[in-house]
């Protein structure tokens, strides 16, 4: 059967519709730690609530259900969104770790680590691995989606999750700590650790709206893009943002010596790689037709974001 959340995805301006597509997401996250708390009692479970609640900007979601709007989906993708953004959620979890960036502060509250200890921390992340591929399914369930679209999904998140993608780019990324590497290992790093879980939220929203092959390569392209904008963005606001803005310590990049866009180049010369990944990417966009604008607006969030 075809499901829809409870809130209706607003597409009259890009505000409302982030703000919606916000809403809708955690709509549904919430009911998915109600799951957990019930299922993973004691610690783990509370730490698994505690970091999934918190308040991202759901940047990933919104992404996703873009997408799936724009190439003409039936709506009621929001689980499918849940599940991108529990993975991203994990990979946060694990990005903090004292053995990674040793971060203390998370979308405006103490790290998960801090809350509850290291080693609650670490098994609650890895935790969220199944659950994001229980959401998935429930999520292609929901959509009525045939077994051969659930194991793409499948493929398409785990895999930009995997070696390949997130994990393997946050090893490079502590690889490079302390040692000057080149714009192009840049480039690869953050196309990795952040560049393909962004990638794999358009291609999931062309997915499970039920994209062709060339409109869901053009969809990759166009993510891939919009991830490596996404993580030059996030490199240069670590030092022009204040903590206060971005809910997490400004400045960090720096003082763990991380080899970053704004390290390796002038601020301004970012700033234009990053335009220039905006306008490849909307270069992508063409074959997909006029559509609303929603994705043009997406793309312009990333540059002009302060979060
Ligand atoms: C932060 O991601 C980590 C990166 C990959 C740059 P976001 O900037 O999307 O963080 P939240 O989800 O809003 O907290
Ligand atoms: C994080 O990159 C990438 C992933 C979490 C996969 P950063 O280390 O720059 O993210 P922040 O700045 O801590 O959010
Ligand atoms: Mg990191
Ligand atoms: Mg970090
Ligand atoms: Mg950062």
């Amino acid at each position: 059967m075809m499901g829809r959340s409870e809130l209706k995805i607003s597409m009259s301006n890009p505000k409302d519709f982030f703000a919606s597509a916000r809403d809708a997401v955690n709509v549904e996250l919430e009911k998915i730690v109600v799951g957990v708390r019930a299922d993973i009692p004691g610690e783990v479970g509370e730490a698994m609530a505690y970091s999934l609640s918190a308040p991202g900007k759901r940047f990933r979601p919104a992404l996703l259900l873009a997408t799936h709007n724009e190439l003409g989906g039936p709506g009621g993708a929001e689980l499918i969104a849940a599940a991108v953004e529990i993975v991203h959620t994990y990979s946060l979890v694990h990005d903090d770790l004292p053995c990674m960036d040793n971060d203390e502060l998370r979308r405006g509250r103490p790290t998960t680590h801090m809350r509850f200890g290291t080693a609650v921390a670490t098994e609650a992340a890895y935790r969220m691995v199944p659950l994001a591929a229980r959401i998935l399914a429930k999520g292609a369930d929901r959509l009525g989606l045939d077994s051969a679209r659930l194991s793409q999904l499948a493929r398409e998140l785990f895999s930009s999750a995997g070696a390949s993608g997130m994990v393997g780019g946050q090893v490079l990324d502590l690889e490079a700590e302390g040692k000057t590497i080149s714009v192009d290992e840049l480039v690869n790093i953050h196309r990795m650790k952040t560049g393909a879980l962004i990638a794999v939220s358009a291609v999931l929203g062309a997915i499970s709206a039920g994209a062709d092959d060339g409109a869901i390569e053009d969809m990759r392209q166009f993510g891939r893009e919009l991830g490596l904008a996404f993580q030059i963005v996030d490199d240069i606001l670590d030092v022009t943002a204040t903590s206060v803005e971005l809910g997490k310590t400004a400045g960090k990049d720096v003082e763990q010596q991380k080899a970053t866009f704004t390290t390796i180049l002038r601020h301004d010369e970012a700033r234009a790689e990053a335009d220039a990944c905006i306008s490849r990417a909307l270069g992508h966009l063409e074959s997909v037709g006029p559509g609303t604008g929603l994705l043009n607006d997406i793309a312009a969030f990333i540059v002009n974001r302060r979060s």
